[in-house]
């Protein structure tokens, strides 16, 4: 799937028209709530000559009203923009789809701590919540995280990091509550291919025959870094185009880093570098920053490529400083998980794995 940066643009405004509608609904059901709640409890305790059965059904009804459901959100760390918008996504999907109350919703950020991201599992799990959405530190610790929950019997569902292919067994023959949804790296990486194609000259500006670029990478044990790395540039080798790696380093999804990095790359390199490849936006807007400091254009001499479609980097791809990015569909991620959790906390069956497609955004109208 391919958008134009002005269709994006459009869709991002009349989102934000949408949302105050909804903002507006949720707080009139919020009120009705509250009053539902509190008339019920009035109804409890004035009411003294009922018989059994109506005073059951009062009792329930109290109960049914005040074990509101608690949930609870893990993130890898608070500092980062794309997470940022899923979490606010997610939060705003608990309470618009499900009726969640905003106070309801806990959120710890582990600041990259897989210890403190156990231990605010933990935590989260003591105050009662009936399920959890875990963005795991590290994913090779996925495991043990969904164990944690399992043996609680708290309902997971993780996002963005990736289990492997054996832990999505395990949780399908051990019968653990648990899914993942998340995208997959390669369709991204393919997409950010298909955009260096078609820029002009595919990125061979000096016409030497040969792309050369320089990979900024994501966390290094990240599935999304291997997979956006290797499949950014096979699509190019797989059409032919002959390639040339400057130089691939990790820049940690970080803004700042992607700024550096690129500075580094520019002084040593020079105008040997055609290609710039981001792994995200983050580090992509930060390379858009030291391209223009250092006096190249891109599209004319230079090309850039993100992922994630943060507001800021496609406001940068219609003024023609990025020359694209790929759509992190947040809002679709974090609509599928909370759907995903929520069946599981009702008991029912899911699958281990939600795919959300990514979607190419480039300037040029394709
Ligand atoms: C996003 C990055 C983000 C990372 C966090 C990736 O899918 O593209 O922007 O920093 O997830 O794990």
């Amino acid at each position: 799937m391919n958008w134009s940066v002005k269709r994006i643009w459009t869709i991002c405004k009349s989102m934000n028209k949408k949302k105050k509608g909804a903002a507006a609904i949720v707080m009139v059901a919020a009120v009705t709530f509250a009053t539902g709640i509190f008339y019920t409890r009035e109804v409890k305790t004035t009411q003294t000559a009922q018989t059994t059965s109506e005073k059951q059904t009062t009792e329930e009804r109290a109960e049914e009203t005040v074990s509101a459901k608690k949930i609870g959100i893990c993130i890898y760390r608070y500092d980062d923009d794309f997470m940022k918008l899923i979490t606010k996504e997610l939060k705003n999907s608990f309470i618009e789809n499900y009726g969640i109350e905003a106070n309801d919703i806990f959120t710890f950020y582990a600041e990259e701590d897989l210890e403190k991201q156990q231990e605010q599992v933990e935590k989260l799990m003591e105050r009662g919540v009936c399920g959890l959405i875990i963005q795991a530190v590290e994913e090779a610790k996925i495991p043990a995280l969904a164990d944690q929950c399992a043996e609680k019997q708290i309902p997971v569902v993780f996002i963005n990091s990736e289990p492997t292919e054996e832990e999505k067994q395990r949780w399908s023959e051990e019968k653990i509550a648990a899914s993942w949804v998340g995208t997959d790296g390669r369709q991204a990486g393919a997409y950010q291919g298909q955009l260096i194609l078609e820029s002009p000259e595919h990125g061979d500006f000096n016409g030497d025959g040969m792309v050369s670029y320089v990979m900024i990478q994501g966390d290094l044990d990240a599935e999304d870094t291997k997979n956006r790395t290797e499949y950014s540039v096979k699509t190019l080798t797989d059409q032919g185009i002959r390639v040339q790696k400057l130089t691939e380093v990790s820049g940690n999804w970080e803004e700042s880093r992607g700024k550096e990095l690129t500075e580094q790359a520019l002084k040593r390199y020079g105008r040997r570098v055609e290609v710039i490849i981001c792994n995200n936006d983050a580090m992509a807007n930060g390379a858009s920053e030291a391209i223009q400091e250092a006096g190249r254009v891109v599209g004319k001499d230079i090309c850039l490529v993100g992922v994630d479609g943060l507001r800021s980097t496609v406001t940068a791809v219609r003024d023609g400083n990025v020359t694209g990015t790929v759509l992190n569909d947040y809002h679709g991620q974090a609509k599928k998980a909370a759907e995903v959790l929520m069946k599981l906390v009702d008991g029912e069956h899911v699958d281990t794995e939600y795919l959300i497609d990514h979607v190419k955004i480039s300037g040029n109208g394709q």
